[in-house]
């Protein structure tokens, strides 16, 4: 849906979750391709991709960092979430299974079997509240991807000080687990959560909501019919409404939304590559 650039728009992300969500893309996108040339370090776009980096060693000292930047992004949104339950007086219950939480509930399980009905013809769009099952689902890939390959990167990373309470067998593992979990997070982020989020039809070629912060109303009231029609009967949408970005604000956004979706892709190819052609 385009915008005319001048009507108020629907704000739905904070600029903090909007900064930290573009940290987190640097920040995996330098993990991916570092860590995939550590991987496929055999292969010759490995090689040549290295030299970008400044060798291998290098590569590995940035994948260090950039893990640090991820943790750092992890932590921050925890804090903000209890920054968030004080500020609008939530108990822990209501923080986590409240109307707007990202936690699943029945209605997620209501939606999934009405969307494939959807896609079968067979009844219309689920009204969609605030968050899709979709999105929970991938909020909570990056709480899984954090918990295991955070905790085994940081195995390979101080071995000396992990070996005191396991055993050194384990680290061995722990390569594995990393190796292979990473390639798993790689080819869900790069496939499924960008088909997800950019490539279906309603939103295809980008959606850049998650860099503005804003979306039209009318896109909002068709995308999340359950949020606005709440919103709209409380008498609290014009809350949300606010001045679109200036034009070069958004060209912007966009040649970094494509910068990331073609790295992201060309990652994929070149797994493909190595794991049909060159795989040891
Ligand atoms: C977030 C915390 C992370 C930490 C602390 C971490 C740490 C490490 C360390 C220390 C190594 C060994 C590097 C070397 O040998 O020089 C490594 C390897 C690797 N990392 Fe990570 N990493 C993290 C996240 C990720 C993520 C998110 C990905 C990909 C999505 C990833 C993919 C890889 C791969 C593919 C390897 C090579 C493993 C192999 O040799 O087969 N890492 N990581």
């Amino acid at each position: 849906m385009k915008h005319n650039g001048t009507e108020k728009q629907y704000l739905r992300f904070t600029r903090l979750n909007r900064t930290l969500h573009i940290i987190m893309i640097v920040s995996f996108i330098s993990l991916s391709l570092t860590g995939m040339i550590l991987k496929f370090s055999y292969t010759g776009w490995a090689v040549l991709l290295s030299h970008l980096f400044g060798g291998f060693e290098s590569a590995g000292n940035i994948h260090r960092f950039a893990a640090v930047m991820m943790f750092g992004i992890f932590v921050t949104h925890i804090i903000d979430l209890f920054r968030m339950k004080r500020h609008e007086h939530l108990s822990l219950k209501e923080l986590l299974f409240g109307k707007n939480s990202m936690m699943f509930n029945r209605k997620d399980w209501r939606d999934f079997v009405g969307n494939l009905k959807w896609f079968l013809g067979k009844g219309p769009r689920p009204n969609y509240g605030r968050w899709t099952y979709w999105e929970k689902f991938d909020y909570f890939a990056v709480f899984w991807g954090i918990f295991v390959i955070g905790s085994t990167g940081l195995m390979l990373w101080f071995p000396e000080f992990f070996t005191r309470f396991i055993p050194g067998w384990f680290i061995n593992v722990a390569t594995i687990i990393h190796s292979d979990e990473a390639l798993l997070a790689v080819g869900f982020i790069f496939t499924v959560h960008f088909f997800n989020t950019h490539l279906r039809p309603e939103k295809f070629p980008m959606d850049i909501v998650v860099f503005t912060g804003r979306m039209d109303v009318e896109e909002f009231k068709n995308d999340k019919p359950e949020e606005y029609e709440e919103l709209v009967a409380k008498g609290e949408l014009e809350k949300y409404l606010v001045e679109p970005y200036q034009p070069i604000v958004i060209k912007a956004v966009r040649v970094f939304g494509w910068t990331a979706l073609t790295i992201g892709f060309s990652i994929v190819v070149w797994i493909i590559y190595a794991m049909i052609f060159t795989y040891r």
